[in-house]
């Protein structure tokens, strides 16, 4: 009798996880038009896109690796306890998935752009430098500022208009909301900053083809050539800078966490902007001129 009921028990288990199995890996929903796949996988990949076919960032990006990333963001020493989560960036990628952030390409070239994209974040708001625990590259996301636009050289009225929140008149918002926090460096990421320019995003999956004139300024498809999209001469073509080599071992040190591995990154001609023309100059240089 008792191990009749045992026997139930376990395959009422069993089916029950099996149920849970089917639940986790989202089916998408797939239409085909003109010729081209386009899926829809719900609120992590919306809206019928040929990107949403692919997996999506939580397929391969989980909260275990976002607090590895960021294990020091929530010691008492950090300046954003407690303000940024796991949740907050997958709720903003969300907004880009469907578009092709993170969503391009296999798992590998998917992973290495998160890793980027985290680089970037990680080094902007490091408060790691100089501080002995853990090593410079484990306290990404210590502060909640620097991720704002004024930062680097986009414009608030731009981002507010694409995120549809009135950045122009309430900028704090960005402090104040980890997810519009991520919302806008992830837009930052997907955006050209100037006409004619390639965003960071097409730059590093491959989106964009260099013309002569990149060949010739050393401007190649890759991780440096972000830089260059990012901050122009502020980081590129000043030789082997600390603010370039902060940015390239976030990267470095977030591939290997996420188990992809630093030699995953490819060459130092692609990592590095160092030799590069820049793409912009900055308002302060350009002002002068
Ligand atoms: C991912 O999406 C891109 C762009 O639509 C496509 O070229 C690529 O084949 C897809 N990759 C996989 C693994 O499905
Ligand atoms: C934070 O920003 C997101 C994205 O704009 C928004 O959906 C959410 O409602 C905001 N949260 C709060 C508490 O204002
Ligand atoms: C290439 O560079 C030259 C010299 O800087 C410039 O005059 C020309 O307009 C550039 N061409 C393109 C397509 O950007």
């Amino acid at each position: 009798m008792e191990s009749k009921f045992l026997v139930f028990l376990v395959i009422a288990i069993m089916l029950a996880v099996a149920h849970c199995q089917d639940e986790g890996a989202v089916k998408p929903k797939v239409k085909i038009v003109k010729g081209k796949k386009l899926c829809d996988k719900g609120w992590e990949c919306k809206g019928y896109s040929q990107y949403c076919c692919n997996l999506t960032i939580s397929d391969y990006f989980q909260t275990y690796q976002f607090e590895n990333l960021f294990e020091k963001r929530n010691t008492p020493v950090a300046h954003a306890v407690g303000f940024w989560d796991y949740h907050s960036f997958i709720t903003a990628a969300a907004l880009y998935q469907p578009h092709g952030f993170g969503t391009t390409g296999g798992k590998l070239q998917n992973m290495k752009e998160v890793a980027a994209f985290l680089g970037h974040v990680g080094s902007k708001t490091s408060c790691g430098y100089g501080v002995a625990t853990g090593g410079p590259l484990a306290w990404g996301l210590c502060y909640n500022k620097e991720m704002s636009p004024s930062k680097l050289n986009y414009n608030y009225g731009k981002i507010g208009e694409a995120l549809k929140v009135d950045l122009l008149n309430h900028p704090e918002h960005i402090e104040n909301n980890a997810t519009l926090a991520f919302q806008t460096a992830i837009f930052q990421w997907m955006t050209p900053l100037k006409k004619g320019h390639p965003s960071a995003h097409d730059v590093f999956v491959g989106n964009w083809k260099p013309t002569k004139n990149d060949t010739l300024a050393k401007r190649v498809p890759g991780f440096g050539t972000t830089m260059n999209v990012l901050y122009g001469d502020q980081v590129c073509g000043q030789g082997d800078s600390e603010s370039m080599n902060n940015m390239i071992s976030h990267y470095l040190h977030y591939l290997d966490l996420m188990g992809v591995g630093r030699e995953e990154a490819g060459p130092h001609e692609i990592l590095s902007c160092e030799e590069q023309e820049p793409l912009s100059v900055s308002p302060s240089s350009a002002t002068s001129s």
